[in-house]
C-alpha cells in the first residue's frame, strides 16, 4: 500500500431535520454571504428554511451561480465579500454552487490575479474565507471534499483546483433534499458518483484491499439504489443511501494509498467546455471508450470488477471485455447516451481540438501510470464519437 496521510475536517451533518442545526454550526455575529445558483432554492422551499435557521444573522444574498459556474459570475461575489466584509460564506445547492463558493473563498485573500488559480492551478493551502455547505444535489462529493472545478467564460476552459483551506466548515446533507431534483439530475448524481469510483478503482491491481472493497461496495450500492432513486426519490432509504454514496464516492477516502486515474474527467471536461454536456453525461460517453483504449493497463482491474460486482465467469480477458459492455448497460438504464453524436450533431473536430488543448497545457500523459498519451487521447475521443 502506498504511504498516506488522511486529513478531512468537514462536520458532515446528514439526516432528516438536520437543518434546524444551521444556526449553531455558522459561527456566532458572522456576517454571511448566502451563495446559491438559479432558483430551485426558492420553488422546493429550502431558501426559505435556511432564512428561518439564520434569525439573527446578517446575511447578504448571490443569486445566479450557474451550472458549471463561470470565473467571470464567480468575481462579482468576490468583489462583495471584499466591499461588504464578509466573514462566513453559506453555499446551497449541488457541486456547481458548492465548487464556486470554493473559488470565491480562495479568490478574497489571493495575492494576485485569481485567475491563476484556475489556469496555474494554485493550490489554496490558507487565508480562505471559511464556508459551509447545504446539499441539495448528491453527485460530486464536493459537500466533504477541498477540490473544485470553475469554467473560464471567456476562453471556454473547465479547470480544476483545491486545496486543504478548501474544505467546507460543515455540510448539511438532508436526504429529502433530492425530491424536487428533476430525473436527469438524478440520473447524472449516479453516473457521476459512480465514475469517481471508477477513477479512483479501476487501475491495476495493487495491496489496497480496503480501499478496494470500499469501492466495490459503493458501486454495489449505487446499482442496487440509482433506478430506484430515479424513480421513488421520495424513498428515504434509497434517497439516504444514494446520498451518502456519493458522498463517500469521494470524500477522499477510497483514494487513500492507491493509485487513480481522473482522465475520463479530464477529457469529459473538455466535452463540457465546448458542448455543454451534462458533466455526468460527458463521463458515461468517455469512459468506456478509455476502459477499451487502455484495455492493457486497466484488464488485470477491469477483470476483478467484472468478477466481483457482476459475477461474470470466463477467462479474464472475456471477463474484463465484458465488463466494460456491462458498464456501458448500466449507464444506459441510469438514462445515459453514451456516444457523443448522440449529444452534438457536428463533433468531427472534437479530438483534435482536445489533444491540442493538452498539449498547450503539457499534459502529456495521464492516467494512473501516465501512459494515456496525446495519441491515446485521440484515440479514446474519436472511439467515443
Ligand atoms: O441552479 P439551480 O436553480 O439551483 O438548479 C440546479 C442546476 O440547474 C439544479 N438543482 C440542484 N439542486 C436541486 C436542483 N433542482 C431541483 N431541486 C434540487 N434540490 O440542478 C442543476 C445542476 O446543478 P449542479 O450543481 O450543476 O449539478 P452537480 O451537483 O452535478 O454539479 C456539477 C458540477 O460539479 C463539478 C462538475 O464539473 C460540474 O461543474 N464537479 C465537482 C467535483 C468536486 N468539487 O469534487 C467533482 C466532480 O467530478 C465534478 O467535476
Ligand atoms: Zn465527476
Amino acid at each position: 500500500m502506498l504511504n498516506f496521510e488522511l486529513y478531512n475536517p468537514t462536520n458532515l451533518v446528514f439526516g432528516k431535520g438536520q437543518m434546524e442545526k444551521l444556526g449553531s454550526l455558522v459561527p456566532a455575529g458572522a456576517k454571511i454571504l448566502l451563495a446559491y445558483g438559479g432558483g430551485s432554492i426558492f420553488k422546493n422551499g429550502i431558501h426559505e428554511q435556511v432564512i428561518n435557521n439564520l434569525k439573527g444573522y446578517e446575511i447578504v444574498e448571490f443569486a445566479g451561480i450557474e451550472a458549471n459556474p463561470h470565473f467571470e459570475t464567480l468575481m462579482k461575489a468576490v468583489a462583495i465579500v471584499k466591499e461588504q466584509k464578509i466573514d462566513f460564506i453559506l453555499a446551497v445547492g449541488g457541486g456547481s454552487v458548492i465548487d464556486g463558493v470554493k473559488f470565491i473563498s480562495g479568490a478574497v485573500n489571493y495575492k494576485g490575479d485569481p485567475i491563476e488559480i484556475l489556469q496555474k492551478r494554485i493550490l489554496i493551502k490558507e487565508n480562505a474565507i471559511p464556508f459551509g455547505t447545504v446539499l441539495t444535489l448528491p453527485a460530486t462529493g464536493s459537500e466533504m471534499n477541498s477540490g473544485a472545478v470553475v469554467t473560464i467564460e471567456a476562453t471556454k476552459e473547465k479547470l480544476a483546483f483545491g486545496g486543504s483551506a478548501l474544505f467546507p466548515k460543515f455540510s448539511i446533507c438532508d436526504p429529502t433534499v433530492i425530491q424536487s431534483l428533476p430525473k436527469r439530475q438524478l440520473q447524472n448524481g449516479v453516473v457521476d458518483a459512480y465514475t469517481h469510483v471508477m477513477e479512483q478503482y479501476l487501475t491495476y491491481p495493487h495491496e489496497g484491499h480496503l480501499q478496494d472493497r470500499i469501492a466495490e461496495g459503493i458501486l454495489q450500492t449505487l446499482i442496487e439504489v440509482g433506478p430506484k432513486v430515479v424513480e421513488d426519490p421520495a424513498n428515504y432509504e434509497l434517497a439516504s443511501n444514494f446520498m451518502w454514496s456519493c458522498t463517500m464516492a469521494l470524500n477522499g477516502l477510497i483514494q487513500k494509498g492507491v493509485p487513480s486515474d481522473w482522465a475520463t474527467h479530464m477529457i469529459g471536461h473538455e466535452l463540457t467546455a465546448m458542448y455543454g454536456i451534462d458533466h455526468a453525461r460527458t463521463l458515461a460517453v468517455i469512459a468506456p471508450s478509455l476502459y477499451t483504449v487502455m484495455f492493457e493497463t486497466k484488464k488485470g482491474k477491469l477483470a476483478q470488477y467484472g468478477k466481483r460486482i457482476f459475477n461474470l465467469e470466463g477467462t479474464d480477458d472475456e471477463i474484463a471485455k465484458e465488463a466494460i459492455n456491462k458498464t456501458v448497460e448500466f449507464f444506459h438504464t441510469m438514462g445515459m447516451d453514451t456516444k457523443l453524436s448522440d449529444y452534438k450533431k457536428e463533433y468531427s473536430n472534437t479530438a483534435d481540438f482536445i489533444v491540442s488543448r493538452f498539449d498547450e497545457r503539457g499534459w502529456k500523459g495521464l492516467g494512473e501510470k501516465q501512459n494515456i498519451t496525446l495519441d491515446k487521447v485521440k484515440a479514446i475521443v474519436e472511439m467515443s464519437y
